[in-house]
């Protein structure tokens, strides 16, 4: 299974960095790190069609799985996933033969936060999305971290995810 790790962070090398890195490492998939593209805010008359969503898009429509990664902001994903995720309305419009391609896919989530347990809320936000986009969806993995991300405290979350993601 190819995996594509979609990364929207606010701090490079931070957290969700160091998660969707080990990750990335544990799947040999390939990151993507949102804060390396230029991708405009939703556009109703799609005046940002040349920016780098389309190009990224079709990058990561040549994987099987697609696994987002996004820090807990105030009980919701980051502004950059935020960003991303607006962007897929693109793929329902004006370039629904790309839409269509994401139903043939899986997706997971990747999240890191300071509470012991996320907020249903935030899952639930992507979970809708991939249902609505026809994507298959298997769970997520969330780490709390007070200050820093300690990934052998995770160790054993962390293998049952991957263990669910292949099963
Ligand atoms: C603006 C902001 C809002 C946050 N809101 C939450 C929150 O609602 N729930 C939570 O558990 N952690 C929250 N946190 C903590 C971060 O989710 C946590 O430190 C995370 O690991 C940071 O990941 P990063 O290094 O990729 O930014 C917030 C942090 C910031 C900076």
């Amino acid at each position: 299974m190819r995996v594509a790790i979609i990364l929207g962070t606010a701090r490079n090398q931070g957290n969700t960095h160091q998660l969707a890195t080990y990750l990335r490492n544990g799947v040999a998939g390939t990151l993507f790190n949102l804060a390396d593209y230029k991708i405009g805010t939703y556009d109703y008359e799609h005046r940002n069609i040349n920016d780098d969503f389309l190009p990224l898009m079709k990058e990561i429509l040549m994987f099987d799985h697609i696994m987002l990664a996004s820090p807990i902001y105030w009980y919701a994903a980051s502004s950059e996933m935020k960003v991303f995720l607006d962007r897929l309305s693109d793929l329902m419009t004006i370039e629904k033969n790309l839409g269509r391609q994401l139903r043939s896919k899986s997706a997971s989530l990747l999240a890191t936060g300071c509470d012991i347990e996320p907020p249903v809320c935030f899952e639930q936000m992507f979970e809708l999305t991939y249902r609505h986009l026809g994507i298959n969806y298997l769970g997520m993995l969330y780490c709390p971290c007070v200050d820093h991300l300690e990934i052998e405290q995770h160790q054993f979350v962390i293998d049952s995810f991957l263990k669910n993601l292949h099963a």
